[in-house]
């Protein structure tokens, strides 16, 4: 990378949640000049948004309060920056057509990452109530496509540190691990510093510019039966693993009501079936083979993070 002065400018919408916090410290330690835009503090915002903005602003990010339909607004500040990272939850996923737009207008972004980071929605299918929340991305997709906006589509598969804290629930007590499926289905899994360290190198990279681009890490691609196995030896304890066979994951995605069936829908198609794990083509970018000087966290070292300090788990999930 070059110096401070030829960094590009990356403006983070949904920067002050789960992951765009990770990614908004991310851009701010590879030194690019970092911009949140963030809904305004009101009387009800919480302690913990009010001392984000605080912390950001202390780490020289430019935070810019707006709404989302504020499209005036976006389009000046939009023409202050490069790139465009969103970071904005499911619900949201429909209102970046306001940020689309705004890009339209603004004539000057190099790249936009609508908000991904999961599944590689183009390429698999799951239960109803998820392949709902997937089909919202996919219109954005279209559209961004439709736009001729500069683009890469971030496929991070599993969050490491959400998706540990889901599973093993190392914050509670407990003697018990509920296993979904069999518990031998592989899942590649991306600790959350690596999600955004990797995205700011993509966001800036020429090879991925209209292209999507696959988290998948040979060392981080586990099963359920693997990662109890390795936090089992961490911690010197042994836990009793409570299966969840498929037909039952099925009906709670079938009749719980919202949010339940999505996560239930998501649990299926991942942990049960294995759906991430699909072979790789010849010309998929893969993101370990992209930057192989990254040295990214493998799930040991991350169990060994959570040994210590537990990185805590989000607020809530869909
Ligand atoms: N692969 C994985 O395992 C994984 C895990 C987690 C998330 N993700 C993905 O990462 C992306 C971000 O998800 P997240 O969980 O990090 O998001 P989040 O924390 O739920 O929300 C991000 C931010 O969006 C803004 N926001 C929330 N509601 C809004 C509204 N009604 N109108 C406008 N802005 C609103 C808020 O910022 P302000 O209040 O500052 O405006 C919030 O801090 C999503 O695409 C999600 O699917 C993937």
């Amino acid at each position: 990378m070059g110096k401070e002065a030829s960094k590009s400018k990356i403006i983070i919408f949904g920067g002050t949640g789960y992951l765009g916090t990770y990614m908004v410290k991310a851009s701010i330690k590879l030194g690019h000049p970092t911009f949140v835009y963030a809904r305004p503090i009101t009387p009800q915002s919480s302690p913990h948004k009010i001392n984000l903005h605080n912390e950001f602003r202390s780490l020289g990010v430019t935070v810019v309060e707006g709404e989302l339909d504020e499209h005036e607004k976006m389009v000046a500040i939009l023409r202050r920056v490069d790139i465009v990272i969103s970071m904005l939850p499911f619900p949201q996923v429909p209102d970046q057509i306001h940020i689309i737009e705004a890009i339209k207008v603004a004539g000057n972004i190099k790249r936009f990452l609508p908000s991904e980071f999961g599944i590689e929605e183009d390429r698999l299918s799951f239960l109803p109530p998820f392949e709902a929340c997937l089909d919202k991305k996919r219109k954005i997709r279209r559209a961004v496509e439709a736009s001729g906006i500069p683009y890469t589509y971030v496929s991070a598969n599993m969050c490491a540190a959400y998706f540990v804290n889901q599973l093993l629930r190392p914050h509670e007590e407990h003697e018990d691990i509920i296993v979904y499926g069999s518990g031998e289905a592989k899942v590649p899994f991306t600790y959350e510093e690596d999600v955004a360290e990797y995205t700011i190198q993509v966001a800036n990279d020429s090879r991925t510019c209209n292209r999507i681009v696959l988290y998948r890490m040979v060392k981080n691609v586990l099963s359920q039966i693997e990662l109890i196995s390795m936090w089992e030896k961490k911690t010197g304890r042994s836990f009793k693993r409570t299966h969840v066979p498929e037909e039952e994951v099925v009906k709670l995605a079938e009749s719980s009501p919202f949010p339940d069936n999505v996560r239930a829908a998501l649990i299926h198609g991942i942990f049960v079936k294995g759906d991430l794990n699909y072979d790789l083509q010849e010309n998929d970018l893969e993101i370990s083979s992209l930057y192989s000087d990254y040295k990214y966290t493998t799930i040991d070292q991350l169990l060994d993070i959570f040994l210590v300090d537990p990185p805590k788990p989000a607020l809530a999930a869909f």
